[in-house]
């Protein structure tokens, strides 16, 4: 059984997967979480962003696993470094290249196989698994997501303000969108899970009524 969540940044989309593959019992596998890990090294290492041949050849040095929910790069704990301003600032860069997606989406593939998975991205439905037995597509304005993204940041007492951050997904989703090889795209048989004005709890049970029967549980 397999559950694919894609949509745009700040969309909410791993704090629902995470609390859909407890309740389900399924491995919950961040896609994000492994183009952010690459991009952390690349700016550890002084890569230039521009030379699309470095940041390949980096992938190709580097180990990245998702072990419950633990994101581990060359074998060390990155979960939360990987979530930082400049790693979001930068890994739409490192996302759009084609070899790289290539990698990852093989390794994602990989690690659907044999088990109940949600996994959650931008081309999850579209591309990576395309047979997934449900698919969502789970969004919220702009506006609305900057507002999240905003939060999460201050909270973890990071001096960033609104306009910058509004600006940030913009830009992101641009990229996201606009990039030629599997574009952040909604599937054709994807549901929409409008997120504006709803709480966790609620876009939780949104999704639950729809693979409600059908998942093992
Ligand atoms: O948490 P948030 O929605 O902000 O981002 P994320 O899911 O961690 O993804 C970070 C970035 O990785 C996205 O903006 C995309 O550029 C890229 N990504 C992708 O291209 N394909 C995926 N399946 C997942 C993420």
């Amino acid at each position: 059984m397999n559950i694919a969540i894609d949509g745009p940044a700040g969309a909410g989309k791993s704090t629902v997967a995470k609390i859909l593959a407890k309740k389900l019992n399924y491995n919950y596998i961040d896609t994000g979480a492994m183009y952010r890990a690459l991009t952390l090294k690349a700016i550890q290492e002084g890569v230039d962003f521009n030379n699309t041949n470095s940041l390949v050849s980096l992938l190709e040095t580097t180990k990245i696993e998702i072990i419950h929910e633990t994101v581990f790069l060359d074998g060390k704990d990155v979960t939360s470094e990987i979530r930082t301003p400049e790693v979001d600032q930068k890994v739409s860069i490192t996302a759009a290249v084609p070899e790289i997606r290539k990698e990852m989406v093989n390794l994602q593939r990989r690690m659907a196989k044999n088990t109940n998975v949600i996994m959650d991205g931008r081309d999850i439905g579209t591309v990576v698994l395309p047979d997934a037995n449900f698919k969502f597509f789970v969004t919220a304005s702009e506006e609305e997501r900057a507002k999240r993204r905003f939060k999460e940041l201050t909270d973890k007492n990071y001096e960033v303000d609104y306009e910058y951050i509004l600006k940030e997904i913009s830009k992101r989703d641009k990229l996201d969108t606009k990039r030629k090889v599997s574009p952040l795209k909604q599937a054709d048989d994807a549901i929409i899970i409008n997120t504006n004005n709803k709480t966790i709890e609620e876009v939780v049970q949104e999704i639950l009524s729809y693979i409600k029967g059908e998942a093992i549980m």
